[in-house]
């Protein structure tokens, strides 16, 4: 078992609100973290707010608000948004701290005394949007225009006197490394993907400054009055400013490496192929896994296109929160796309998933089992062991494995499947044994048997979905009239059959999925 668990969101460019595709990392990395710490390993959870660049600062201008004021406007509205999501995590950093800019200025001082950070003359293109540096080679033209080859929007031209870190010199290192690696990227797809970018072609020093003449909303070069550090430089040094580094305290030994960052395929290039060679320059450790997930397209007029700030078509997290509720919300996210492929979200989607999984499957099945508790068990709840064990029990237990399994390596998609298939493998049972017959003919053992074995059934269900959705997994425990909470129950305690006291009364609640019309 892990002794330790360290997961890791992007810092978000704080140029505008937060919309679904944000909240969908910070989601999945909330589910993990949660199971995690339902699993009794230690674990930490890193999310936050990447808040200098051109970006930015072109938003606040735009906004004609102070820069500053602008930041810590935008910070608030995703910290805000993490507590409505229940999204909880251990610390928030943001690049525009005192911690974060000492770490900055340290890995700076240190590369360039190392003499990986030399100074050359830069000639070639940025695109704000994607705050990123191409090279005339790399540029695509569009109608005579240069534009960035990854999002196709115009280019800047440059001509600058910059600084450059020596990513060509660990290429080789970097090439042995994810190859004697096989779980650092995920999925096996994007593994596949930067192994073969790395092995194609040869990489050119990062340009790590700009020049505050042209720009200066960013950390200040320890070495050069006239230079700001490359947003990306300094933001993804968050990972470790936020454990205290380059202090050795506590939390940097306990917590680093990394054990997943988590990402989307948009910026895998910088944390499979920047970040592990800064961190290998600066002598520390690189985290296990970098997991890069897919996007969330939006319909444009029967194009399928990425929901993106600066493209304006966003779906915002408030509106689906206020039709369908916060477990609602993260259920959707986690189970209609495997987490490493791209989804089409719609209202639509969301509620066929709401229908079925939620009001016909689980919805169901708790209210069935709380009114046949209510009815049946009228003297309270008679306790029986699991013996002898059918098929439903059986498949409960197969659960357990299933499940660590797979929401330990973020795969929802088909941890919450197999839930689901116990959720009505357990309604199907209340159509077999046909409890009404039981009652009918007098057979009251048998129903008080087939009843605590469904009481008990929901009971771990409830427990399986605590990571995903938290707010209904207490809630079915307080309806069964179990006293603990989940987390302190623990992942062991929790197949600890028999929890269910005898005596216990239990009665029924309103649906907790009413079904919704279209
Ligand atoms: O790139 N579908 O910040 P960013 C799924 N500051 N996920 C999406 C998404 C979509 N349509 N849109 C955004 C940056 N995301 C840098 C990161 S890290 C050291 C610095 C999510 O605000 C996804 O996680 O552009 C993606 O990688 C991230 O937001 C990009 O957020
Ligand atoms: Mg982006």
């Amino acid at each position: 078992m892990r002794s330790k668990y360290y997961v890791t969101t992007p810092i978000y460019y704080v140029n505008a609100k937060p919309h679904i595709g944000h909240s969908y990392t910070n989601i999945a990395a909330d589910a993990v973290a949660r199971f995690f710490r339902l699993k009794g390993v230690d674990t930490y959870f890193l999310t936050g707010t990447d808040e200098h660049g051109q970006k930015v600062e072109k938003a606040a201008r735009e906004a004609e608000r102070p820069t500053q004021e602008f930041v810590d406007e935008l910070a608030d509205k995703f910290r805000e948004l993490w507590r409505l999501l229940e999204v909880t995590p251990d610390d928030f950093i943001r690049t525009t701290e005192g911690r974060h800019i000492k770490a900055v200025k340290y890995v700076l001082n240190y590369l360039y005394e190392k003499g990986d950070i030399y100074k050359d003359s830069y000639s070639g293109w940025y695109c704000v949007p994607c705050e990123t540096f191409w090279t005339e080679g790399q540029v695509e033209k569009i109608n005579g225009k240069a534009v960035c080859p990854d999002c196709k929007r115009q280019v800047d031209e440059l001509t600058e006197e910059n600084y450059f870190f020596r990513l060509s010199k660990y290429q080789n290192w970097l090439i042995d490394y994810i190859r004697s690696h096989p779980d650092f990227v995920k999925p096996e797809g994007r593994y596949n993907e930067v192994l073969s970018f790395l092995e194609r072609e040869r990489l050119n020093d990062l340009c790590i400054s700009r020049p505050k003449s042209r720009f200066s909303w960013g950390i200040d070069l320890p070495f050069s009055e006239e230079h700001i550090a490359y947003v990306w430089f300094d933001a993804l040094i968050n990972y470790i400013s936020a454990l205290g580094y380059p202090e050795k305290t506590e939390k940097l030994e306990k917590y680093w490496p990394a054990d997943v960052h988590l990402i989307g395929k948009d910026i895998l290039r910088q944390h499979a192929v920047y970040w592990p060679i800064m961190l290998h320059a600066l002598d520390l450790d690189i985290p296990y896994q970098v997991f890069a997930h897919g996007w969330w397209l939006v319909d444009n007029k029967g194009q399928a296109e990425k929901m993106s700030k600066s493209r304006g078509n966003i779906v915002d997290p408030y509106t689906m929160v206020d039709e369908f509720g916060v477990d609602v919300y993260r259920y959707f996210l986690l189970r209609e796309i495997p987490l490493g492929v791209d989804g089409l979200f719609s209202y639509d989607s969301v509620l066929k998933r709401y229908n079925g999984d939620l009001a016909n499957d689980l919805g169901n099945l708790v209210y069935r089992i709380l009114s046949m508790a209510e009815k049946y068990l009228p003297e309270g709840v008679v306790r029986f062991e699991a013996r002898p064990k059918n098929r439903l029990i059986e498949s409960l237990f197969e659960l357990k494995d299933k499940v660590d399994l797979e929401f330990s390596s973020l795969n929802f998609y088909d941890g919450l499947a197999s839930i689901w298939e116990v959720v009505n493998l357990a309604n199907k049972f209340i159509e077999e044994e046909q409890p009404w017959t039981m009652r009918k003919e007098g057979r009251i053992e048998d129903l008080q048997r087939f009843m605590y074995i469904l009481l008990e059934v929901l009971r771990i269900i409830a427990a399986c979905i605590y990571p995903v959705m938290p707010s209904t997994a207490e809630k079915i425990w307080q309806q069964l009239g179990i006293e603990d909470d989940i987390l302190s129950v623990g992942w062991e305690g929790v197949f600890v059959w028999g929890e269910i006291k005898d005596g216990a009364k239990i009665e029924k609640f309103p649906p907790l999925f009413p079904r919704r019309e279209a």
